[in-house]
């Protein structure tokens, strides 16, 4: 078993070693639990109920008997919260993406996808059989150029984007990308994982930038995010919701979600519809944390969404801050390649309305005492 211990080796030496890190006892400042919902009150009573009454696994697939009233009622509110004629459930985010992609683009078929697309929807890309071009982060221009010049040459094109890009925190300009999906006949495919219960008024990317759902576009999220539990979904038009429960390998071939995972996640849908100053909060909360790192000497990104990437560079260098923040057992995971580009680590610094305002405040001082005695 050398070559196991080759690779690991090679890892360690080029500061790409992963390791877990047990949470407990630390202040996590890197989960995607935006809003805090994982252990609301309500969610937990919502959540034990559908455990007492269904138990914990949902027992098959959700096309043998797996599919109970609790998905159908959630497929139904999702639906509803995304503006869209009809839901179906995924067992998760990476499985709703790998499972989509290759029904909505076959051979002879295109699919253009953003540089820095999340790793599911790369891996659903590759399991297309059609042909995939990926373009430049956020460049519509190029995107159009691609398909000037290739349109013709396929049937369906397929594109693909982040609605929040995951490692960065901005957001596609989707009002292009309704206008050349439009323009050049195109589906369009958007995961909206961290903008679920986080941008607009919750509802995500599309309500954000003031769009309505079009026939042409499918629309993914998480339920593992803002909304504090776990799982995934995928919105679009009714046929086409028929065709993924029909054809859809990572649906049809795997058990559905449990059904206190989804009860848990259809009472934080209601928690949000019921208080929307939730995630006017949240927004709130985001700029005030980066009004008080801006001035640290750090590459910074922002685009008031509440992932604020903190951009060290070097993969060591990343890794060595983070330890040094575990040793004050502040918790913000050392993101490296390939998650993002090599030289482009960072350390991914989440807000979330579960942060307390003490536990803020020592992560900034954190920060600013490591800022002095590191980078400069
Ligand atoms: C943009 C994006 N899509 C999909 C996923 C996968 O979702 P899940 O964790 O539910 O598998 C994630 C994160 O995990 C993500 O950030």
């Amino acid at each position: 078993m050398d070559w196991v211990r080759e690779i690991l080796y090679d890892f360690e030496n080029k500061n790409l070693y992963r390791k877990r890190i047990l949470r407990e006892e630390l202040k996590d400042f890197c989960s995607n639990d935006y809003l805090g919902l994982r252990d609301h009150p309500r969610v937990i009573e919502a959540t034990k109920k559908a455990l007492e009454e269904y138990g914990l696994g949902s027992g098959a697939s959700q096309l043998v008997s797996g599919y109970t009233e609790v998905h159908a009622q959630l497929e139904k509110e999702l639906a509803k919260f995304k503006g869209t004629p009809s839901c179906v459930l995924f067992g998760s985010g990476y499985m709703a993406n790998v499972g989509t992609i290759p029904v909505l683009a076959e051979e002879g078929d295109l699919i253009l996808s953003d540089e820095l697309n999340h790793a599911s929807l790369i891996d659903g890309c590759r399991l297309s059989k059609a042909e995939r071009k990926v373009f430049r982060h956020r460049d519509y221009t190029q995107l159009e150029e691609i398909l000037k010049r290739e349109r013709h040459r396929y049937g369906k094109v397929l594109i693909v984007t982040d609605g929040v890009f995951s490692m960065d925190g901005d957001m596609a300009d989707l009002r292009a990308l309704y206008d050349i999906s439009e323009r050049f006949d195109c589906i369009l495919y958007v995961d909206d994982a961290h903008g679920t219960g986080t941008v607009g008024k919750g509802k995500g990317s599309l309500e954000e930038l003031g769009l309505g759902w079009r026939e042409n576009v499918v629309i993914m999220g998480t339920l593992s995010k803002a909304l504090g539990s776990y799982g995934a979904f995928v919105c679009g038009s009714e046929a086409l919701i028929e065709l993924l429960v029909n054809r859809s390998r990572s649906l049809i071939f795997t058990t559905s979600l449990p059904p206190p995972v989804c009860a848990g996640a259809l009472e934080s849908l209601k928690i949000i519809e019921e208080d929307p100053r939730m995630v006017e909060r949240l927004r709130e909360l985001t700029e005030i944390v980066y009004s008080r790192l801006k001035g640290l000497p750090f590459e910074i990104m922002f685009h008031h969404t509440p992932i604020i990437p903190i951009v060290i560079g070097d993969e060591g260098r990343t890794l060595d801050m983070s330890k040094k923040l575990l040793e004050r057992r502040i918790f913000l995971q050392a993101i490296r390649y390939p998650t993002v580009p090599k030289g482009k680590a960072r350390l991914r610094l989440t807000v979330s309305l579960r942060y307390k305002e003490n536990d803020l405040e020592k992560l900034f001082e954190a920060l600013e005492d490591l800022s002095q005695n590191i980078m400069l």
